[in-house]
């Protein structure tokens, strides 16, 4: 990655104040996520996701302390990432809104040969998936904090990405927030240029009119084809695990529907 802060992190026993200040957790430049990585300058309001208060665990605040320096990035806007020399060559798949990361974690362990880029502006899930993948040994994640649409738009080359996924992303049920949905026409013209030709995006969701409107506006793209032959939804990957939001919309009787869509 081009212009990395320097790691002038400390040891964590040394310079963590963070476990009686559950919450309010802030990280120097260059130790841990920023809070608004790409300041207000940038024009897009409509956003996919609700800024929340973060609470930080004092074992996700370690883990951001030790892995954020080299494993972690803020989504800027200012410079365009070498994907290539983060991940040691390997194809790499960016999964927008992991969430906690346990899915993303289960993932890289079970094909160390692709690297993820994993996006999320929630903090503690940050510090979770860093924690994951620190104790289980895994170099083939890096945490991106910050707004996708940013980095895809901003911070990736045309052709970059090998594949895109997106796991049930906020359902925004009442219509007159349908707007923020992530998965709309523009933001899939704009996925199109970064992913390469026959890369898949691989969108799940328990939300029926979202996952309705994503075969709807999916199939209609001139620059992505679906992967199923009937048109339809596509049988779970076995290579997707069971997310966090999954398991919750399971347990409120919501049927899943996945799409695996290819880039033309
Ligand atoms: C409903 S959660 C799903 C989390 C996880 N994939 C799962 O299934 O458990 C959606 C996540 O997407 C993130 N998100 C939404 N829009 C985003 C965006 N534009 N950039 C980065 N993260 C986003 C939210 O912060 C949230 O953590």
């Amino acid at each position: 990655m081009s212009e990395q802060p320097e790691n002038t992190a400390q040891p964590v026993a040394e310079s963590v104040p963070p476990v009686t200040q559950r919450g309010s957790q802030r990280f120097a430049p260059g130790e841990g996520p920023l809070p608004d990585p790409a300041g207000s300058h940038h024009e897009r309001r409509i956003r996919s996701f609700q800024p929340r208060r973060s609470r930080v665990t004092t074992s996700q605040a370690e883990a951001l302390l030790k892995r954020w320096p080299d494993w972690g990035l803020d989504i800027d806007g200012k410079r365009v990432l070498d994907l290539g020399e983060m991940f040691d060559g390997l194809p790499v798949v960016m999964e927008i809104g992991f969430g906690m990361g346990e899915a993303t974690a289960q993932m890289a362990a079970a094909d160390p040969g692709t690297g993820i880029l994993a996006v999320d502006v929630h903090t503690p899930g940050q510090g979770n998936l860093l924690g994951l993948a620190d104790r289980n040994g895994l170099t083939n994640v890096r945490v991106a904090n910050g707004d996708a649409i940013i980095l895809l738009r901003e911070m990736l080359d045309k052709d970059a990405l090998d594949g895109c996924r997106v796991y049930f992303p906020d359902p925004w049920p009442k219509a007159r927030h349908h707007k923020r949905r992530l998965i709309q026409p523009e933001f899939l013209g704009l996925l199109a240029t970064r992913l390469k030709p026959g890369g898949v995006l691989h969108c799940a969701t328990d939300w029926e009119p979202y996952a309705e409107q994503m075969l709807e506006v999916l199939s209609a793209h001139p620059d992505f084809e679906n992967t199923e032959a009937d048109g339809g939804f596509s049988p779970r990957p076995d290579f997707r695990p069971l997310t966090r939001f999954e398991g919750q919309g399971l347990d409120k009787g919501h049927v899943v529907h996945d799409l695996l869509f290819r880039r033309k």
